[in-house]
C-alpha cells in the first residue's frame, strides 16, 4: 500500500501526469483508497457525514454523476482529478455505489 500511495501522489502536476494505476487496482486496494481519500468525511460505511458530507448509504445519485462529483468535487468535497486517474475514479464511484442500503 505504501508503494501504491506513492504512485498515487507522485503525479501532482497536470492531469496527464497522474499515473494510470486505476486499471490495476483490485477490490482490496479500492477499499483502501476509499478509506484514505473518502473515509475521513464519509466513513467506512458511507454514513459518517463529517464536514457536511452526504450520507452515501442513502444517496440516489446515478453512477455517472457520482463519477463526476468525485472527479470535480462539490462544495467542500475536494476534486480528485489531480491526484487520481479516471480509472481509479471509476472504481471509487462503483465502490461508493456498493455502500448503499438496499442495493441490488
Ligand atoms: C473533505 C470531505 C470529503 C471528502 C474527503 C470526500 N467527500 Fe464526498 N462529499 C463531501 C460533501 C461535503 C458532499 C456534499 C456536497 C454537496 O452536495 O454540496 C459530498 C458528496 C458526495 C457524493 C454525493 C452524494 C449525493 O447523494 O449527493 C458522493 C457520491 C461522494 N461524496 C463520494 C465521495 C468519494 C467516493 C470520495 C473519495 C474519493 C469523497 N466523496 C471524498 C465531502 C467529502
Amino acid at each position: 500500500m505504501a508503494l501504491l500511495a506513492g504512485m498515487l501522489y507522485a503525479g501532482c502536476g497536470t492531469e496527464n501526469a497522474v499515473p494510470p494505476v486505476g486499471a490495476t487496482l483490485n477490490v482490496e486496494e479500492v477499499k483502501s483508497l476509499y478509506s484514505v481519500k473518502c473515509g475521513i468525511c464519509h466513513g467506512a460505511d458511507g454514513a459518517l457525514q463529517y464536514a457536511g458530507a452526504k450520507d452515501l448509504s442513502i444517496s440516489t445519485l446515478p453512477l455517472e454523476e457520482v463519477h463526476n462529483q468525485i472527479k470535480f468535487g462539490k462544495g467542500t468535497m475536494p476534486p480528485m482529478n489531480k491526484v487520481l486517474d479516471d480509472a481509479s475514479i471509476a472504481k471509487l464511484a462503483e465502490y461508493a455505489m456498493t455502500l448503499r442500503k438496499g442495493k441490488p
